[in-house]
């Protein structure tokens, strides 16, 4: 508002009722970026003791050799390396014939960006265990940068969850801080179906901590209540 000279909001509804492109200027500010590397541990926790090997099993079962995974609103990739850091340093062994691709997508080009170059300051990864930074990062200056081999199985898409879906069918979908926090009811729903749509049967749906489904939802039962992760 002080930069389009604007004094109170009754005025700047109006600007907007005027300029309709406004609103992409509106939307962009809006977003909270913040994430970090092994946000929320025992999610990730649970994800590697007791769902991926459940998904994997379900998986091979269905003469797949992989799990697909999708990170919705995936930051600055701090999400999906922190699913392929879990998958190559802890599961890959157990199941060495199987494969973790992830598809990661954020509406934010420089989030994307970010992600691309994967360098981040020690505060973002300050949680991951110490071995694990040891192993993926390779230290430049004052940053972590993940080595290549960390970032091959995970491919970023610039897309806005409220328009589109990534294509294929996903045995693990984790939507954390962002659909069921910041978007209305109406809205919500209208994502969960699309999700929904994308999903395996028996997948699992991770959610945030301080977040839950929308009332009188179909289709998911709790699989962890206190970690909000739900089984198609
Ligand atoms: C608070 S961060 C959460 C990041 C990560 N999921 C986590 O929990 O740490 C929310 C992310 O959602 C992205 N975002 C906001 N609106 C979006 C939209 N409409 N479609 C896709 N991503 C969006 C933001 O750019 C941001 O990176």
């Amino acid at each position: 508002m002080r930069h389009l000279g604007i004094d109170t909001t009754a005025a700047y509804c109006t600007y907007l009722e005027k300029r309709p492109q406004e609103w992409t200027v509106l939307d962009t500010l809006g977003r909270v970026t913040i994430s970090r590397f092994y946000r929320d541990k025992a999610v990730f926790a649970f994800l590697e003791k007791e769902v991926l090997p459940i998904l994997v099993q379900q998986a091979a079962d269905r003469k797949q050799d992989g799990v697909n995974i999708w990170s919705a609103g995936s930051g600055s990739g701090e999400e999906p390396y922190t699913l392929a850091l879990l998958w190559r340093l802890k599961l890959q062994r157990r199941f060495p014939l199987m494969r973790a691709p992830i598809t990661a997508t954020d509406v934010d080009p420089v989030m994307h960006q970010r992600a691309k170059d994967a360098c981040y300051l020690y505060s973002s990864v300050k949680n991951l265990p110490v071995e694990w930074r040891e192993q993926a990062f390779t230290k430049q200056q004052a940053y972590y940068c993940l080595r290549p081999e960390y970032r091959h199985d995970v491919r970023f898409l610039q897309q806005d969850i409220r328009q589109a879906v990534p294509a294929g069918l996903f045995d693990l979908v984790l939507c954390r801080n962002l659909v069921f926090t910041y978007f209305d009811y109406a809205q919500q729903r209208t994502i969960l179906e699309q999700i929904e749509s994308v999903m395996q049967t028996g997948g699992a749906l991770v959610v945030g901590l301080h977040e839950s489904l929308p009332e009188n939802t179909h289709g998911f039962l709790p699989w962890s209540e206190t970690l909000h992760i739900f089984r198609r």
